[in-house]
């Protein structure tokens, strides 16, 4: 195999609740690459749709976990480096896993080039150094789901313990208000510390929302779709945020709130009904406040990376 080309996932990060430590898979919207197998050991990156991407593969999400990967001791066969031909989809700085998908993207085609010589785990590892470019820090809420599919829980980064979640169907939808948050900015101006009372609350919701999910109980999970410790400080950036969440939680949506570090907000529903009359509510709202946005209506992925072709 000397080519191969892959849709990498969008994600949503946090899942309310679970910095840095819950994400998920959505079917829509995706990032399509293309990985080739070089002879030489380097990294080349091209953007196909004029995005203006790093092109030095160290500065650029996916380039950095192959040159990870390269350094790795025991690569089979004789010197080998990548291609990476990239189509994005998913905007940087949307909230819903840009450069997640890159990273995982690109490492996932890599894999499976070198013939499946590493684990997910491993996979995840060198996928981290894309988020370490991206946002300067190491958090795997987007890049586990991406590649695992469907709901993770990272339980520990040092040393890497990802554990999937069983969910019953669920039905996402999400506004992306057309601004632009970096992720290291949205981390910036969190608070360092945090009062006893409000960890206390959060790991309940946390606990709940993952019973929710392995329990199949949409009302526990919507209960627990609470944050009192980042969502206060970031929907500040997010302009029509609350009443977003207030009018889809009243249209029937189960919650949601910020996707990973905003500005995209989402909320969870249990058919698809309800998913488009939450979009509508989205739409509305933005449309009086006059700023420019994007919607998706669609459904937890539960694959992961998606091979696509290869030769
Ligand atoms: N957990 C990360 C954050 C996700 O909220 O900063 C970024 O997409």
């Amino acid at each position: 195999m000397k080519e191969i080309t892959i849709q990498a996932p969008a994600t949503v990060a946090n899942l309310v609740c679970g910095f840095d430590v819950l994400g998920m898979a959505l079917e829509q919207p995706y990032d399509k690459m293309t990985v080739r197998l070089l002879d030489k050991p380097e990294v080349i990156i091209t953007s196909l749709d004029g995005f203006p991407l790093p092109t030095d593969p160290a500065l650029n999400t996916a380039g950095a976990p192959l040159l990870a990967m390269l350094e790795e001791p025991d690569l089979p066969g004789g010197p080998v480096g990548f291609e990476v031909l990239i189509s994005k989809q998913i905007k940087p700085g949307s909230g819903i896993g840009s450069s997640a998908a890159s990273a995982a993207g690109a490492v996932v085609a890599a894999n499976h080039l070198l013939g499946n010589i590493f684990s997910k785990e491993d996979q995840v590892r060198f996928a981290l150094f894309g988020e370490k470019v991206a946002s300067g820090v190491k958090h795997a809420d987007n890049i586990a789901p991406c590649i695992y599919g469907g709901i993770t829980l990272i339980r520990s980064i040092f040393p890497l313990d990802i554990i999937s979640i069983p969910a019953p169907p669920l039905h996402v939808t999400v506004v992306h208000p057309q601004i632009e948050v970096r992720t290291s900015d949205a981390r910036q101006i969190l608070r360092k510390e945090v009062l006893l009372k409000d960890a206390i609350r959060q790991w309940g919701n946390i606990g709940g929302l993952v019973a929710g999910f392995i329990k199949s109980d949409y009302e526990l999970i919507g209960r627990s779709l609470e944050d009192v410790i980042i969502e206060p400080v970031r929907s500040m950036l997010i302009p029509g945020f609350d009443e977003v969440k207030q009018q889809c939680k009243e249209a029937g949506a189960l919650g949601g709130g910020i996707s990973g570090s905003g500005p995209s907000i989402f909320m969870l529903s249990k058919d698809a009904v309800t998913a488009r009359r939450v979009e509508q509510v989205m739409k509305a709202i933005y449309e009086r406040i006059g700023l420019a946005y994007h919607t998706y209506v669609t459904v937890v992925n539960q694959e992961g990376v998606k091979i696509v072709s290869s030769q």
